[in-house]
């Protein structure tokens, strides 16, 4: 019997959740059917319900209904509920609907996976928006020294510091209060989508720091180009699209797919 999963979007034609979740389901011998279905904007709710009633198991979400899926569950986990956003439904036996977001924890064990230390580092977080939310408790339980997050509008980026602080030192501000050196620079704004880049000093990197961007690409974005010239090593975030996709499969399934093959197989088709 084939269980049914989805990812929901608008678009959705070009998400690569279908062939991440197809190569997992064949890595790992687990019958399951993973979709594409475009929600209608104004009813994501109807959608979510018309899937589970004709047998949809789970599903993953993405832009824009993030939010709203967060809305919709009946019951949240704690770093979900941190988040604000959903990007794993599941329907659990009881015909609840469980949410959880696996952003977050995408991007740590996806820099785990490259070797980048977490422990003691000094991290900065570029952007202020939903994807930085999303990965903030999962980057602050890893216990760096310190996580400055710098935004545009700076007061957004301490409001969400301050919502933040008590999972540890976490600090918030606009990008003039950027004072490196980094170890770890991670850009979530979406900046990169408009080739553009974020105002940073040139003495924003520690000997031997990591640039991450978020969003990935066939070519490096603009940030990466930008930190590679200043000494850091450069990583997109290709990885962390599989290790959230990874992340779900293993709450739907209990089985932990292997990511770097399948990442590396999407890369060569960028
Ligand atoms: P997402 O869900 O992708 O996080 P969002 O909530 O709209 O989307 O947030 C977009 C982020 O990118 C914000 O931090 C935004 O800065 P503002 O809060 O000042 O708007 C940031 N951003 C977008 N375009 C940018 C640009 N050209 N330069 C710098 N930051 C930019």
């Amino acid at each position: 019997m084939t269980d049914r999963y989805c990812v929901f979007g608008h678009p959705v034609g070009h998400s690569k959740s279908p062939a991440i979740h197809a190569a997992f389901a064949a890595q790992t011998g687990e019958p399951i059917e993973y979709t594409a279905i475009e929600a209608p904007l104004d009813d994501f709710a109807g959608a979510w319900r018309r899937f589970t009633a004709e047998g949809g198991r789970g599903a993953n979400v993405t832009v824009p209904f993030k939010e709203e899926a967060f809305r919709l569950c009946d019951t949240l986990s704690e770093r979900a509920r941190r988040a604000g956003a959903v990007n794993t439904l599941i329907l659990g036996g009881n015909g609840l609907t469980y949410g959880d977001t696996s952003d977050g924890v995408g991007l740590v064990r996806d820099l785990v996976g490259h070797g980048v230390a977490l422990r003691g580092a000094r991290v900065l977080v570029l952007g202020a928006g939903g994807a930085v939310r999303g990965v903030l408790e999962p980057l602050l339980a890893e216990a760096p020294a310190s996580l400055f997050v710098a935004n545009r509008t700076a007061e957004k980026a301490a409001g969400l510091a301050a919502d933040f602080h008590d999972l540890g030192e976490i600090e918030g501000g606009g990008f003039d209060a950027v004072a490196g050196p980094f170890d770890l620079v991670i850009n979530g704004t979406s900046a990169s989508l408009a080739g553009d880049l974020p105002p940073l000093p040139d003495d924003l990197f520690a000997p031997g720091a990591t640039a991450y961007d978020m969003m990935y690409g066939a070519e490096p974005t603009v940030f990466l180009r930008w930190a590679a010239v200043r000494g850091a090593r450069p990583l997109d975030g290709l990885g962390m699209l599989v290790e959230q996709a990874a992340e779900s499969f293993f709450q739907w399934r209990g089985k932990r797919p292997e990511t770097a093959p399948v990442r590396e197989r999407l890369r060569q088709a960028l």
